[in-house]
Order: C-alpha cells, then structure tokens, then sequence
C-alpha cells in the first residue's frame, strides 16, 4: 500500500513562467507530449486555431484575445513520476492570480525568447519568484531562430532578477542552424532531429565528444570551447543554491521542434524539489503523512456555463484526499462534503477520486472557501494565507443601467471573493461607487468583461486620483480621514486601506508621522 510521503516523492508540482509569445502554450503541449498525454502521429499537436480553444482556454474572451486567462492544472505521468503543471495567466501584465499560482507550486520554468530575452512587463512576475526564493529553472526557447548570443542572456537575467543562470545544456550550432546541445553534465553532444510540425518526439542521438569534433567540424570546437570558459566563469550548477532561489539551471531548446524539451522535462524530474511538508501559521510543520489538509489556491465562478457552479482549487498539503471524505473548512469550522471533486483540465473535468501532497482537487460549490483558506481532515490546521500586494491601479465601477444594481452588486462581491479585483468600498457611498483596486489593469478588463457576460451588468470604469495604498487600522484612519490627498476605504472584511494620491505624500507621512499604521500589503495579508 502506498503513502502520502512516497506518493509526494514521486510528484512535481510546478507552473511555467513567462512573456505572451515566449512560447508558454507550446512548451506545456510538448510537455504533454513527452508525457504521453497527447499521442503522437500527424494531427495530434493541434493546429493553432483550434489549440486555443481546445487546450487551456475556456473563457470567451480568452478566445476572443487569444490569451490565458485563468489558469488550469494539467496533470500526466512521466517515467515514474506525476507531473502537475499549473498554468499562470499568459497576459502581459502581473496579476495577483499568477502569485497566488506559485504560492501552490514547489517551483517554476522561466520560458524566454532568445530574441527578446527579459521583457520589462514581465519583469516583476520574476522578481516575485525571486522574492518567494523558488527554485527556478530557465529554458532558452526559440534557439532555431536568430537572437541574442547565449552569453549575453546569461547575463542579462542575472542582471534584471539577480539569479545565476547556469547552463546545463550549452548549444551547438548558431541561432538558424541549432543542431543540438552539449550535456555539461557528461561532455557529451545530443543531436537532435528535426520531425514534420514538431508533432512526435524528436529524436535524440548521444554522441561522444570525439565523434562530434569529426562530424560536427568547427561548429562543435566552438561550443565546446564556449563550455570550457562556463567553467572558469564559476556557471557550474549547485544544488543548495538552485532550491534557495539564487542559481538558475539554464537549459536551451525549442518548443516548436521539441528541441531540448525531453531534457527540460527530465530536469523537471531530477532538480525540481517534491512537495515537502508545509508550516502552518504557527510555524508548526504539518507532517506529508498526517491526515489530509489542503489550501485555496484559486476560487473560479461560472467557468462552465451549462454548469454555473464555482469551484475552489485545492493544493493537497499532507495526506491523501478521497472524495467523498467530508473535511473542515478551518475559517468557519463547517464541514464540507467533497462529493463533487474534480481535476480540472481546460474544459474537461475528471472526477477526482484520490489525492496526495502536491496534487490540485478542485472542489465544486465550495461556496464558503475563498482563496487562502485551508480545509482539514480529522485534525486541524490553518495555513498561512498567501500574501496579496499592495494595488497599483485602482478605478471608480458604477453600473451604466441603475436597474441591474442587484447584478452589479452580486457580481462586485464575487469577483471580490475570487480576488480578480479587490473591492474598496467608502461607508457613505457603499456599493454604488466602489473603487477596484488591482496589481495590473488587465485585472480590470477581466472584471469589466465578467460583470456584463456573467451577471448582466454593464459597468462604466472611470479614473481615480489614487496612486498608492496601505493597510490601517481604526486609530490611524481616524487621523488619515482628516488629511487631504488621503481617502480610507474598507474591504468586505473589514480591513481598512488607505489611498493616497502621491507616493511622495505617503514616504512624507511616514517619516513624519511614524505612529500611523501603514502596512505595504505585500508582507503577508492575514484579512484575506
Ligand atoms: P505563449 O503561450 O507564451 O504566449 O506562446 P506560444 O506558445 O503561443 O508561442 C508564441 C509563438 O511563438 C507561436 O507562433 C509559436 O508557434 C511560436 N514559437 C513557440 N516556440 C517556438 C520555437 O521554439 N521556435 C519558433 N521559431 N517559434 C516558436 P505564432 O505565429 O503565434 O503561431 P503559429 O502560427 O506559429 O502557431
């Protein structure tokens, strides 16, 4: 009989990372190829119009733009391993949802452009990673075209997120003529070939250094004399400092010719840390073998129409889950009965009938559980809540028709409680003008979009004066009330926040004032 342990030994729950365009969705397809999960043969990699509909994509705007709105787990077996990929919102800004995704991965693949290297949009998404210290492991995508030299990539992340990028396959052949990768790890070459759309494995050839020097010519003099130099340049991997953040295993490939995928994914496997136990709120470390207890990761309404439910996603932290099994919801002590367990997978729902540490359930009209919140089996544990940030845009919502108020109303509050926006309300003017509060804009196109296509009222967005917020509390507001270039609004459950118009105003109060309270909510929000 298994165990919670050996089945958590055996899993790897991560999310892949990156710039729209890097190549996100066809790395993760190939992925699901190597795993198996897509047969191989002609057709079986879907053409790109249809992948976007087929695959990860549900929502009708996702199809509309083209882009990933809300994330999914795809879950496939690879060698003796269960691989849990959660997919990140592909869109250009950051958005809190993509933070709360990592907080229940136990690492990340940055997937770049060579031709493009480190974008600035996506500049902040990495800069979490680096903040959360997350083991990271960096593939070098599109090496079949022409970009960057490898070098200077190198350079360029650990210059702009201040982790080391070391090579673990180095490329052979220039930018338009990539043949294959030195293995540092053995000195050996793996020479790649080419197959019709990428749509089977490519195959992988072994070959050793001599063989390569006589097949290869200059091309494999110059890349083995460009491995020697990562050498002397001290870019050799070490454990310790990849699973503390600071040094980044690099690999080089393309997704689009399955070029290095199967040694991606092998390091997936190999470098990656399996789900450990986790610290609850006390610090206490709740045992991988102790009874089940899980966390939200993710709370989605109406992703289904024809089904109009919503759905709580679940990290299984200790344990094992079996459906059925009727858990506790920590915040409020109610029970829950998990008969309406799923995996998701794009569209597609499988009911769930077992879980270990590290897999995603996602529970169906799980109405009370809202992002951050933990539910346990037999004994209790609360796990802290994941961090939020401190907004950066914020707008003004009014509904454009006054007779759908009761939908607005609704809506506001759900998409509050999903976290797509957060919801800022003044006492005196409640719900009619409340203030969405975001860490990217594109946070807004997603409410506006939801308000009128799921609950049927149209919302007119309109600019705020506001730059900057913080948390307060009921003393300070007093104060900050009576201060000009301040408004103190309140969330659903009571926190206070304070907006300010100029961030120099609020460094100024700071220093002036420093028995305000002030928090950035970046450093963990206990409110929810
Ligand atoms: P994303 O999810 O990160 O947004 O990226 P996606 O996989 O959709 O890839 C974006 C574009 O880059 C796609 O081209 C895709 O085919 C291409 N691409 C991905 N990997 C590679 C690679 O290794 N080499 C090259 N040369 N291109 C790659 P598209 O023009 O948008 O679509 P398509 O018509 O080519 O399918």
């Amino acid at each position: 009989m298994t165990t919670p342990a050996a089945e958590a030994a055996r899993r790897r729950t991560f999310a892949i990372i990156s710039h729209p365009d890097a190549g996100k969705t066809t790395l993760t397809e190939k992925f699901l190829l190597y795993g198996g999960a897509l047969s191989g043969g002609a057709g079986a990699v879907k053409a790109r119009g249809d992948r976007r509909s087929a695959t990860s994509d549900w929502m009708e705007m996702e199809q509309q733009r083209g882009i990933s709105i809300t994330s999914t787990v795809l879950q496939f077996p690879y060698r003796d391993c269960v691989v849990n990929l959660l997919d990140t919102p592909g869109h250009r800004d950051f958005s809190e949802d993509t933070y709360r995704v990592l907080a229940a991965a136990d690492a990340a693949v940055m997937v770049l452009d060579a031709a493009k290297g480190i974008e600035p949009q996506t500049l902040k998404l990495f800069e979490v990673v680096k903040a959360r210290q997350m083991p990271l492991i960096t593939f070098i995508n599109k090496w079949d075209r022409p970009g960057y030299e490898a070098l200077e990539l190198l350079d360029e992340i650990e210059q702009k997120i201040g982790v080391v990028a070391a090579p673990v396959t180095w490329p052979v052949g220039i930018a338009g003529d990539f043949r294959g990768v030195v293995d540092r790890r053995s000195g050996d070459f793996i020479r790649f070939t080419r197959t019709a759309r990428g749509a089977t494995e490519a195959p992988e050839e072994v070959v050793s250094p001599e063989r390569a020097e006589a097949e290869e010519g200059q091309t494999w003099l110059t890349a083995r004399d460009e491995v020697e130099l990562l050498g002397t340049m001290g870019l050799d991997h070490d454990d310790e400092l990849f699973l503390g953040g600071e040094m980044s295993p690099t690999f080089f490939g393309s997704a689009l010719t399955n070029f290095g995928v199967r040694l991606l994914l092998d390091a997936v496997i190999d470098l990656a840390p399996a789900p450990s136990a986790r610290p609850d709120i006390d610090g206490a470390v709740r045992d991988l073998g102790a009874p089940f207890s899980g966390f939200a990761f993710k709370v989605q309404a109406n992703m289904d129409k024809s089904h109009r439910d919503r759905i709580a996603f679940l990290r299984v932290n200790s344990g094992t889950f079996e459906r059925g099994m009727v858990v506790t919801h920590a915040d409020t002590g109610k029970p829950f009965a998990t008969k309406y367990a799923h995996s998701v997978n794009g569209a597609d729902r499988e009911t769930v009938d077992l879980a270990y540490p590290g897999d995603v359930v996602g529970l169906v009209n799980a109405t009370d559980v809202r992002v951050g919140d933990t539910l346990w089996f037999e004994s209790p544990v609360t796990f802290p809540r994941i961090p939020s940030f401190a907004p950066e845009y914020f707008s003004v919502a009014r509904v454009r028709d006054t007779g759908r108020f009761k939908q607005f109303r609704k809506g506001i509050a759900q998409l509050d409680e999903e976290g797509v926006v957060q919801v800022l309300r003044d006492p005196d003017t409640g719900d009619q003008a409340p203030v969405l509060a975001a860490v990217g804009p594109m946070q807004f196109d997603v409410a506006v979009h939801r308000l009128e296509n799921e609950f049927g009222a149209p919302v007119e967005l309109s600019p705020t004066t506001y730059s900057v917020a913080r948390r307060t509390d009921a003393a300070s507001a007093a104060a900050l009330r009576s201060m000009r270039g301040v408004d103190v609004l309140g969330k659903a459950d009571g926190t206070l926040i304070a907006l300010f118009e100029s961030v120099y105003w609020l460094d100024r109060l700071v220093a002036d004032q420093p028995e305000l309270t002030l928090e950035s909510l970046v450093a963990g929000d206990q409110a929810g």
